[in-house]
């Protein structure tokens, strides 16, 4: 036991004490080694740090990072909340109101619609997180866009009261040709994290991707779904091998059913929207001391959490993957021909169009328009059952999801509308959002004429619009979507 009056005397860089979840723990040793930087510690130093720690920290994180003789035991005397956090902004008050009137599910009708209400309703830090892209948003807006260039050549006069959109993926049967993609820091969303989407897909049948960066641990994920629930899991390169290692082969041996290498994250994107979020919320945070006074201008929740991605990652690594997993390996983040008939010649089993949803290289093309480019190659040589092709990014509609199927793709993955549904509506938002495309995909493939998806061709698509970046106005869009901030400046003296 250690009384509140006792931690919150050790609030130096020589001698930091934090409280999570009611527990004492000394982080000073720690401190310099902290992934996500010595500040974002300090400025709980002595104090209790519980609400910035779970997102982004499994469970487990404590018992497995810091010895034993640190965790000093339970706090008594009351919370450890620092003054500055009693006093709640006005947007938080605003905030507050609205998720107390939230819309009620059974009004909304499409995903933009929970885009909507997760704008007004979530937590700053959280919303700045999953909403936002790279530079300027480009990529961003362009991933949606560009489906809307892509218009059906739907037949009449065909059989369709029947209709089956099941399908299978590396394997793994599923009932819908979409699953949801890795997504990481769950819980800036929902308190059960990624577990709602789990619990989510085992209820409907969906196929997850479990993020290394979940905020639950793997172990949690996996444990939170039904026995026959097919997941996969997507890696993030440690420099550290070892590590690598033993997480793929505990993937595995978990029952994971799919490898899905991110490629495109050398380094992780400049996320404005995520940094200038931090920024505000952080306004009060210590001075940094090393930086002349200057309040912290910190990365963002995502650089914080990425540092340890292998730069080194090569074509050639792919043999080492091969030799320590069974699993299907598929790497996440192809943006050209050339590198997609690179990934067959190396022998994986398939590819993921995409562009990490607007966050990583600005300019780049959206993963449907190189989906259009790839698929009469592989036609041309012979290659299309030698691998299979995902494609996500911009994926708001089964209109969209139609049109990938349409043009070769195995599966779509999305990402950031089960985010927004599981941070508004938690579980019934999220199985709300897989009833909504289910219910699209039946009506658009009876309107289409095709009662499966194996059906579907590139004769059902005219894609001659696809390389005229125009984009048709969308209200929907664009009243979810929030334009980059600018510069605040400073309160008037
Ligand atoms: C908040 C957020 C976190 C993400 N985290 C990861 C991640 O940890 N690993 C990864 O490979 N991709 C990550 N992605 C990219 C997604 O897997 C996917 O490529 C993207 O979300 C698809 O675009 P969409 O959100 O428009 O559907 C993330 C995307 C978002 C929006």
């Amino acid at each position: 036991m250690v009384s509140i009056q006792e931690v919150a005397k050790h609030n130096k860089k020589n001698d930091v004490w934090v409280i999570i979840h009611g527990k004492a723990y000394d982080v000073t040793e720690f401190l310099p080694s902290h992934p996500g930087g010595t500040k974002i510690i300090m400025r709980y130093a002595g104090a209790d740090c519980t609400k910035k720690f779970d997102p982004v920290h499994p469970p487990d994180t404590l018992d497995k990072y810091l010895p034993k003789d640190k965790h000093l035991g339970e706090v008594t005397g009351g919370l450890g909340i620092k003054e500055e956090e009693k006093t709640i902004d006005p947007n938080e008050l605003k905030r507050l109101d609205m998720v107390k009137r939230m819309p009620p599910l059974h009004q909304i009708y499409n995903l933009m619609d929970f885009e909507y209400v997760a704008r007004h309703t979530m937590e700053a830090n959280g919303w700045a997180y999953y909403s936002s892209g790279c530079d300027d948003e480009i990529t961003l807006r362009e991933n949606h866009y560009a489906y809307q260039r892509i218009y059906f050549i739907p037949r009449i006069l065909v059989n369709v009261t029947n209709v089956d959109f099941t399908t299978t993926m590396l394997g793994c049967k599923s009932s819908v040709p979409f699953y949801v993609t890795a997504t990481a820091l769950g819980k800036l969303g929902h308190q059960d994290g990624e577990k709602v989407l789990t619990r989510s897909c085992g209820s409907h049948g969906v196929i997850q991707m479990i993020p290394t960066l979940a905020s639950c641990s793997f172990d949690e994920i996996v444990d939170a779904a039904l026995p026959d629930q097919d997941q996969w899991f997507q890696l993030y390169v440690n420099s550290n091998r070892k590590v690598t290692e033993k997480l793929v082969r505990h993937a595995e041996a978990r029952g994971m059913k799919g490898l899905f290498i991110t490629v495109d994250a050398p380094q992780l994107g400049r996320r404005e929207k995520d940094m200038r979020s931090k920024y505000l919320a952080d306004a009060a945070e210590v001075q940094d001391e090393e930086n002349d006074g200057e309040i912290d201008r910190s990365q963002g929740a995502a650089r914080a959490i990425s540092s340890f991605i292998d730069t080194g990652l090569c074509w050639e690594d792919l043999k080492w993957f091969r030799s320590i997993t069974n699993m299907p390996i598929v790497l996440k983040g192809v943006l050209s021909t050339e590198d997609a008939l690179k990934a067959i010649s190396c022998g994986v089993q398939g590819i993921v169009l995409s562009n990490h949803g607007g966050r990583q290289l600005e300019f780049s093309r959206s993963g449907i328009e190189i989906l259009a480019d790839l698929m009469p190659i592989l036609h041309k040589r012979g290659l299309t059952d030698k691998i299979e092709v995902f494609v996500d990014g911009g994926v708001r509609r089964a209109t969209d999801i139609l049109k990938a199927i349409a043009l070769g793709a195995k599966g779509v993955g999305i990402g950031r509308p089960f985010l927004y549904a599981m941070s508004t509506y938690g579980d019934n938002g999220v199985k709300k959002a897989f009833q909504i495309l289910k219910d699209e995909l039946l009506m658009n493939m009876r309107l289409l004429g095709v009662t499966s998806l194996d059906q579907l061709n590139e004769d059902y698509v005219d894609t001659r619009g696809l390389l005229n970046r125009f984009n048709a106005g969308d209200e929907l869009f664009h009243k979810v979507y929030e334009p980059l901030d600018n510069p605040k400046f400073k309160p008037k003296l």
